[in-house]
């Protein structure tokens, strides 16, 4: 072991690197990871020293509480590399909030600040090599938390696991997506866990994701679970719609998780002088403006995917195409919002965080 001298967090590294067996062109999202991992153990009331080891499989008992009641969150974060070899985190406060929203909802305990911005800065450092230059490139970083304690009582763990581990990226889908919106599944309910970062949310998706796909759709537009009439959220993503120059989102709640790159769009659009309305938006009104050709975008946004244009839509059995438009906002405010996170343009809003 030695110590890293510029954090005080213990690494052991690898006695050899793997990154010349990757292929960089050709990342498929989540599948490479880099020679390291951080970890850091929740036991006897309180978080330990993280400290950062080779990546390697865990072992945990058949009876940890994580495999058996859920109970796990994560966050998704991306290192930037700018022309200078600079590296950039993106509004990084947002996701410690988030991952601290997240631990509460699901009874894991906070982890703290410190920890868990030197952890980013000491995996990020030493992984750097990993996170190539060029605008599309990143290195994801996924922090998480699992319950660990052995036990089938169905009650919160008393030991956790929190990790970082890292995945160089290119982009999460491969062009635009087809979607069907819900109406009869749902994402999250009222006083449910929608907002969080919990890991089951995505697990509950798997199914009806799946039987929009055997209809060639990519994801599901999410609606509300008590009327099916209001749209929510796409797949793993937030959503925007375009109604003639008007930008439109539906308003944070119970249900719809609190997304960075979503409320960055907010801003950024807000600050190109585009109208942007943040409130319920109704299916009707969604497929009132596809029919009479108001509607001009669709977009989904989230940190993996970045921005990704929403080709066209299902409901009710009728599909309905979106037209191609010059000079889309998903095309202006996804280059704004690069121009940022690879430090290429002013960070007026102080959102970059050097590594
Ligand atoms: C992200 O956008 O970072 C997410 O967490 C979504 C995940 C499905 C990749």
């Amino acid at each position: 072991m030695k110590n890293n001298t510029l954090t005080g967090i213990q690494v052991t590294p690898v006695e050899k690197s793997k990154i010349d067996q990757v292929d960089f062109e050709n990342l498929i999202f989540g599948q490479v990871f880099t020679d390291h991992m951080l970890v850091c153990d929740y036991v006897d009331g309180e978080w330990q020293r993280p400290e950062i080891i080779p990546y390697q499989s865990i072992q945990l008992d058949p009876s940890a509480r994580v495999f058996h009641y859920g109970q796990a969150i994560f966050e998704g974060m991306k290192a930037y590399k700018d022309d200078q070899d600079d590296i950039w985190l993106f509004r990084p406060d947002e996701n410690y909030i988030r991952f601290n929203k997240s631990s509460k909802r699901l009874a894991i305990p906070e982890f703290p600040e410190d920890y868990f911005f030197e952890g980013l800065k000491s995996i990020v450092q030493l992984e750097k090599d990993w996170a190539k230059k060029g605008r599309g490139n990143s290195l994801y970083l996924r922090p998480f938390v699992i319950a660990t304690e052995s036990s089938l009582v169905a009650a919160p763990s008393t030991h956790y696991k929190f990790m970082i581990i890292c995945s160089p990226a290119k982009s999460y889908y491969a062009g635009e997506v087809r979607v069907k919106i819900a109406e009869s599944f749902s994402r999250a309910a009222d006083g449910g866990v929608g907002y969080a970062k919990a890991a089951g949310n995505y697990a509950a998706q798997f199914y009806p994701t799946n039987l929009a796909k055997e209809k060639g759709f990519q994801q599901i537009i999410w609606t509300d679970a008590n009327s099916h009439e209001y749209l929510e959220e796409a797949g793993t993503m937030n959503i925007f719609f375009r109604i003639e120059d008007t930008l439109l989102t539906a308003p944070n709640n119970d249900r719809i998780l609190d997304g960075v790159t979503r409320k960055s769009i907010i801003k950024l659009a807000e600050d190109k002088g585009i109208n942007v309305e943040v409130r319920k938006i109704a299916v009707k009104e969604i497929v009132e403006a596809a029919e009479n050709n108001t509607l001009k975008e669709i977009f989904g946004s989230g940190t993996a995917a970045v921005i990704n244009p929403i080709a066209g839509f299902s409901y009710k059995e009728k599909e309905y195409n979106l037209p191609h438009v010059e000079d889309s906002y998903a095309g202006h405010l996804k280059k704004a919002l690069m121009d940022i996170q690879y430090n290429i343009s002013e960070d007026k809003f102080g959102w970059r965080y050097k590594i």
